[in-house]
């Protein structure tokens, strides 16, 4: 049994075109990016510190419950993370990707299969997620996932929106987030 959630653990969730899959020592560069990059990190309180950077370099990348990769399925190249915990009492969301695949719907086809998965696996009623009032893209895509503002909140010297969506409520579906303006859907018939 592991400590949060659910006893089935590690757990592989496949998404139309990525895998949410745990991740490896092979990730390394990628998690390092992740913490690091200036646009990854522009909202998020920028690069973390020397001590947590060198932790992350020498450490085993062990699996943690709720700790997820994003991958490419044909190569497996990392392309970000997302993660489920209990650090505020509450089940939280939340997913960063590298800057070069953002703005492809990548993050709201992860966010949609892994709350699907949430939904049958965990038994949890809601899901929050904080993300900086600045942070357009994720906002935006909170919003898309059926979250709404429960209330806004200052931490680390910034001003967050706390986030909350029903678990059970239906999520949109994966083919309606892959669509995109150089893709309208078929005209109906009359
Ligand atoms: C927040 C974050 C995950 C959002 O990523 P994203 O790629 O913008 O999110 P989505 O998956 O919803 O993609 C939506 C964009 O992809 C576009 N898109 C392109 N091809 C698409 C496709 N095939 N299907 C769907 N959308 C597509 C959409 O039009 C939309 O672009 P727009 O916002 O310019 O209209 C990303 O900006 C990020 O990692 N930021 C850094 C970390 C961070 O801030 N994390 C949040 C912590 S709270």
């Amino acid at each position: 049994m592991t400590k949060e959630g659910t006893s089935d653990w590690p757990v592989r969730i496949p998404t139309p075109r990525l895998v949410i899959r745990p991740p490896g020592d092979a990730d390394r560069e990628a998690m390092i990016r992740l913490l690091t990059d200036p646009v990854t990190r522009e909202y998020l309180g920028g690069s973390v510190d020397y001590a947590s950077r060198q932790a992350l370099e020498l450490s085993p990348l062990g699996l943690t419950w709720g700790r997820w990769a994003l991958a490419h399925p044909e190569d497996d190249t990392m392309i970000g993370s997302i993660t489920l915990d209990y650090d505020r009492g509450e089940l939280q969301l939340s997913y960063a990707l590298l800057p070069e695949w953002t703005g492809q719907g990548y993050a709201a086809e992860s966010c949609i299969a892994l709350l699907t998965w949430a939904r049958h696996a965990l038994e949890d009623d809601h899901v929050i997620a904080i993300s900086q009032t600045r942070n357009k893209r994720s906002v935006a895509l909170l919003r898309k996932l059926g979250f709404t503002v429960r209330k806004g909140l200052e931490e680390f010297g910034t001003q967050q929106l706390l986030m909350e969506r029903p678990l059970a409520e239906p999520l949109p579906a994966q083919a309606q987030s892959l669509q995109t303006e150089a893709d309208p859907p078929p005209p109906t018939r009359r």
